[in-house]
């Protein structure tokens, strides 16, 4: 069996062992050249034309990635007031941040208003609700461009059977409410769902997507949406989101835009997955393995409150077993369910999967976990969260959150 951790050198000069005993598991640990590398990847998707990434921070909005999205000239797509409050505290211009919510109130839309941020309303109650609070105000508007593509039905956000954005049909009614409050439309966008590894329905929802462009004359920006995909099958050799020809097959679709439309306005994309999966892995420790009604269960420190994805999605997540701070391949193999420490039947990581046969006290390494991970961590059963550490370039490994402690879980209670 291949191995991830030995093949990307993901640890570097640390021992995956050594970083499991100091900080505890289980443990994030994520790599700084893998996350610029995917940033820079994807800030190469459209050349020709004004173009910014906006990372959506959903998938991962610890300070530590958003100062490097800073760094490498990314914008963010922003989800709440709370995501807005962490750019903020990393200092995120204002101009780089594009508020994309969903069935808020007028007071957490007063919050970006104020400092200038611009607001995408995704309904048309939303629009109305925006322009009696905000008349003659610039501001975006989400379009649902008819074409849905993702992992999961529960990713898919757009297509027939969604909440989100204004339908094509609807947007007569939506230049209405906007005249009527003298709001200018100035943006349009889009995100048409999440993990798909195949071009077509993004290319196909980006023209439909333009071709909604055209009822709205002064556009200062067009967002493509997100979801490009992550291999998430890598030890199966799966292979990487074929970028490379999203751009080929983008670049004329825009071409023929831009003569008709008269002009190129900034175009963006908004990718969260791409940006951060592969950057981080889960160290966990297994503590116990037991046959239950002919099932082999691996029992491990990494519940589904850890990782909420294979829970929730019955997403994949690669697993390595590492054993003295290496990957350990060798040996005979067993089919196992991995499974947390989390009073759920559903707290599975891995179902009938063919692993290296483990004993307790080894580490598993559950790859591609830096988005959706921790944004979606929870303290079920009272397990504080676990703590994130990264591999700088440099080598060394810094503390990027600490570990939750008992005192944090009890500091709402009021009695
Ligand atoms: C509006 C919007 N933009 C961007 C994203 C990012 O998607 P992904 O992480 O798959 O790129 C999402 C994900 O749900 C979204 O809802």
């Amino acid at each position: 069996m291949r191995s991830f951790v030995e093949e990307s050198r993901f640890f570097g000069k640390q021992n995956p062992e050594e970083l499991a005993r100091t900080y505890g598991t289980p443990l994030y640990v994520y790599n700084e050249e893998i996350l610029r590398d995917r940033m820079r990847t994807v800030a190469g998707l459209i050349t020709k034309y004004p173009y910014t990434v906006n990372y959506s921070m959903k998938a991962n909005s610890n300070t530590a990635i958003l100062k490097i999205a800073l760094e490498e000239g990314l914008s963010c797509d922003a989800m709440s007031e709370g995501e807005i409050r962490m750019l903020e505290r990393v200092h995120f211009p204002y101009e780089r941040i594009f508020y994309v919510p969903n069935n808020v109130s007028d007071t957490e839309m007063e919050y970006a208003v104020e400092r200038n941020i611009m607001v995408s309303l995704d309904s048309l109650d939303q629009l109305d609700l925006f322009g009696k609070r905000f008349p003659g105000r610039e501001c975006s508007v989400r379009i649902n461009p008819g074409v849905g593509a993702g992992h999961h039905e529960k990713v898919i956000t757009a297509g027939k059977h969604t909440k989100f954005a204004i339908s094509m049909e609807d947007i007569g009614e939506a230049k209405e409410i906007a005249k009527r409050h003298d709001l200018k439309i100035v943006g349009i966008n889009q995100h048409v769902g999440s993990l798909f590894m195949e071009i077509d329905p993004y290319v196909a929802a980006v023209e439909n997507l333009l071709a909604a462009s055209k009822h709205f004359p002064d556009l200062k920006l067009i967002d493509f949406g997100g979801g490009f995909g992550t291999p998430y099958h890598k030890l199966d050799g799966e292979g990487n989101f074929p970028m490379q020809d999203l751009h080929d097959a983008l670049e004329p679709v825009l071409d023929d835009f831009v003569k008709e439309y008269g002009y190129a306005p900034l175009f963006k994309s908004e990718p969260g997955r791409f940006c951060v999966a592969e950057g981080a892995v889960i160290l966990g420790r297994v503590y116990a393995k037991k046959s239950n009604a002919g099932v082999n269960y691996l029992g491990t420190d990494v519940g589904m409150n850890v990782l909420a994805r294979p829970s929730l999605y019955d997403a994949w997540h690669d697993i390595e077993i590492l054993r003295n701070g290496k990957a350990y391949t060798d040996g005979e193999y067993e089919k196992i369910t991995v499974v947390g420490n989390i009073c759920e039947s559903g707290d599975k990581l891995a179902t009938d999967r063919m692993m290296p046969v483990s004993q307790n006290g080894d580490l598993i390494c559950v790859l591609d976990a830096g988005a959706y991970g921790y944004s979606m961590c929870y303290t079920y059963n009272a397990r504080p969260r676990p703590a994130e550490v990264m591999i700088m370039a440099d080598g060394s490994c810094r503390v990027i959150r600490r570990k939750e402690t008992f005192e944090d879980l009890m500091a709402l209670f009021t009695d």
